[in-house]
Order: structure tokens, then C-alpha cells, then sequence
């Protein structure tokens, strides 16, 4: 394909995928797309390892990692491993409420410390524990840093450039796109309010075009609501150079989800993917469930500031709930496309079936102009 994207990274194909999951970045790249790799919920160990054995699978095909850096969060320290202490207790105790009220029964009390520790030293989400990430991912061979929740700093743009590494960001509005642009920022992604995870507020029809013009001639990456090779091909009309996808990668074999919440995923509608601040205290996109719901009741309490209602769901409510797989607890972030999956499928397999609808899609505009 004659893109500037695919030149930029010599790939094949103009479709990213952001995913947690090793195998699902492998495979993407594996399949002629660019596997990007999302570093927040890993601690350094685990990001070792996985790098390492995406290297090792990758066949020498570009992949690059994903870090969610804001600039407004504030650093709890060692603190976020004393959750009594760092969160208000009408917080944690409205959490504990609703969960026990379900029937989950609570973390065995020899493990909990331990088991909260591990799973709170695997959030990395503040500018320090951010850069820590980074400096361990630039011993590996990646080709892209993408950071989510605002603009890089420039000493990280200038450390990635010097070792020939792109760097792109997220941006939900155009002026945010502007200023990514501004920092050095060699693309950017364009994520409309369908999209899985956090989102800002501008549906995709109407940011991907005002963001391809507004940073035009740089390179856009449209994001949010896309699946299929007909939102390829949107993207590409509205002004994209490709597109950058999250969700639809939940639903492959190789994906990190769960059974159990696969089975949710499939038996979703678009409109069951909430927009919701209880799951981390920003607007997240979300798989609605008995949790979410419960911020919606009249006289429930305000989800905390990000990270603090992260740490909370994390800590009090997900691993309580995920350990006897509590169904109407179990949640996952999705967008809108929750609603078009119903099977399990491989990787490839969607990489291919987006790359087939694309060209059909394009031989039918291409006919309607004889
Ligand atoms: C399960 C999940 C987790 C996500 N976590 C992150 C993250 O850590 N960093 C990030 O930049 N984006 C994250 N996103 C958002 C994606 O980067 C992307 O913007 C979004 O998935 C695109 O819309 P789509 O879900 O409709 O494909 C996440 C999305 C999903 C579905």
C-alpha cells in the first residue's frame, strides 16, 4: 500500500492494534500490521519479560509499546500499596458493601497483603514509574512509543528520535493533536468517543477528519469503533493515513481475556460499552456490569480522581471478583464494537478479513464512478 505509515515502519498494511497482550502484538505484526504493545499494567519484571519474548516471536517484524503517561497524576509513592490509608474509607467501604452483599467472599487474610502488593506494583501509570518502563523497553528493538493521556515530554521525544524510534500520541480533540504535533510527535492517533478505554467526548465521524486537517501533512491514525475493512476505508476517506484499533483484538484466541469475559464480550450490544468513571476516575469505556451500575444509582458516592478509583476497583473489587468469577462483576474496557463479535477468531484472521472488506469496499466506490 502507498502510505506514509507503511513507508514509515515498512509494514504492509496501515492497521495498528493496541493491546496488553504479547501475543496479539506479535501476531498483528507477524500478520503485515504493528503490533503496539500497552505497558500500563505490567510492573518492570514482567515487562522483561515480555519484550523479550516478543523478540523472540516477532520474526524481526516492527512492534513498538504504548505508556500511559499523564501529566496531571500525582505520585502515591509507596503510599499506593497502603490502600486503608490512601483511599477515603466511605470509598473502599462502599466497594467492600457491594461485593459482599453479592456473596464474593473476601481475599483469604494470609494472601491479601501479598496478593493487593503484586497486583498494585504491576499498575504503572505516573510519569516516574512511566519513564522506568520506558528506559527498560529502549534495550529492545522497538519502533514506536506511543503515549496515552497527554504529550510526551521532550526529553522523551528526544531520546526516542536519537535512537531512531517514532513516537505518536492519543489525542480526542484537535488541539491536543496540535500540541502532540508541536512536541515533535511524528504522528498521531485520533480516538473518537466509540473507542474502548479512556476516550474524550467527539465521535470519530467528526474528530478524524478535523484532526487530519488540523495537523495535515503529518500522518493520522484514526481510532475508536474500528473492526472491519469498511471503517478502513472510512478512515482513509475521512482523511486518515490508517487506523488503530483496541477492542476487536479482546475477542481473538490469542487474547489476554478470560473465558468468562469473552463469553460477556460476545453476548454484548454496542450500548452495554459504558461510558464510565468508576473503573479508573477518568472517562473509561467499559463493558457494563453490576459495578458500573452501581455509580449510576441515585446516592452513589463520586468515583475518586484517577488513579485513586483505579487503585480502589483493582485492589477491593477486580481481584475479589475475577478470583471465583463472580459473572455480573466480571468487566473488561471495550468500545462500541463489542457489539459486532461473536466468536472467537485468530489474529491473522482479522488482520486478513480487514485487508479483504477494504478492497472490496474500495471496488465498489471505484465502480460507482463509471
Ligand atoms: C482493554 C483496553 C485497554 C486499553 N488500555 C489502554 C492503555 O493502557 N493505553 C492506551 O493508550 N490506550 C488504551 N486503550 C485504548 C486504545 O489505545 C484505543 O484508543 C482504543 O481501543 C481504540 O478504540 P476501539 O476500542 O474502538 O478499537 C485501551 C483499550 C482497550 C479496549
Amino acid at each position: 500500500m502507498k502510505n506514509p505509515l507503511c513507508e514509515m515502519f515498512g509494514i504492509d498494511i496501515p492497521v495498528f492494534a493496541f493491546s496488553h497482550c504479547r501475543d496479539v502484538v506479535a501476531a498483528v505484526s507477524k500478520a503485515g500490521g504493528m503490533g503496539v504493545l500497552g505497558m500500563a499494567r505490567m510492573g518492570p519484571e514482567r515487562l522483561r519479560e515480555e519484550l523479550r519474548w516478543i523478540d523472540e516471536h516477532v520474526d524481526r517484524k516492527p512492534y513498538g509499546i504504548d505508556v500511559l503517561m499523564p501529566t496531571t497524576y500525582s505520585d502515591a509513592g509507596d503510599l499506593k500499596y497502603d490502600i486503608d490509608k490512601l483511599l477515603p474509607p466511605e470509598h473502599v467501604a462502599f466497594v467492600r458493601d457491594m461485593i459482599d452483599a453479592a456473596g464474593v467472599p473476601p481475599l483469604p487474610p494470609a494472601e491479601k497483603d501479598e496478593i493487593i502488593r503484586t497486583l498494585l506494583s504491576e499498575l504503572s501509570f505516573t510519569p516516574r514509574e512511566s519513564m522506568e518502563m520506558i528506559e527498560i523497553a529502549l534495550e529492545h528493538p522497538i519502533k514506536l512509543i506511543v503515549n496515552a493521556l497527554g504529550s510526551p515530554p521532550p526529553e522523551l521525544v528526544e531520546k526516542a528520535h536519537a535512537k531512531d524510534i517514532r513516537v505518536a500520541a492519543l489525542a480526542g480533540k484537535a488541539k491536543h493533536a496540535i500540541k502532540h504535533k508541536e512536541r515533535g510527535c511524528d504522528f498521531v492517533i485520533a480516538v473518537g468517543n466509540e473507542a474502548g478505554g479512556h476516550t474524550g467526548p467527539i465521535s470519530s465521524m467528526v474528530l478524524w477528519p478535523n484532526i487530519a486537517d488540523a495537523v495535515a501533512p503529518m500522518p493520522v491514525l484514526g481510532a475508536g469503533g474500528v473492526s472491519r475493512g469498511r471503517h478502513l476505508s472510512a478512515a482513509m476517506a475521512l482523511g486518515c493515513a490508517g487506523v488503530w484499533c483496541g477492542s476487536i483484538w479482546l475477542k481473538t484466541v490469542e487474547s489476554e481475556v478470560m473465558p468468562e469475559i469473552k463469553e460477556r464480550l460476545f453476548a454484548a450490544e454496542a450500548d452495554d460499552a459504558v461510558l464510565t468513571r468508576a473503573v479508573t476516575g477518568k472517562p473509561c469505556r467499559t463493558l457494563r456490569n453490576a459495578f458500573t451500575d452501581a455509580y449510576d444509582q441515585p446516592g452513589a458516592l463520586e468515583p475518586l480522581p484517577a488513579p485513586l478509583q483505579n487503585i480502589l476497583w483493582w485492589a477491593e473489587g477486580r481481584t475479589r471478583v475475577e478470583r471465583v468469577r463472580k459473572a455480573e462483576f466480571l468487566t473488561y474496557p471495550v468500545g462500541q464494537v463489542v457489539g459486532n463479535m461473536s466468536e472467537p477468531t485468530a489474529v491473522k484472521q482479522v488482520v486478513y478479513d480487514i485487508m479483504d472488506e477494504f478492497l472490496e469496499t474500495q471496488s465498489r466506490l471505484a465502480d460507482m464512478l463509471e
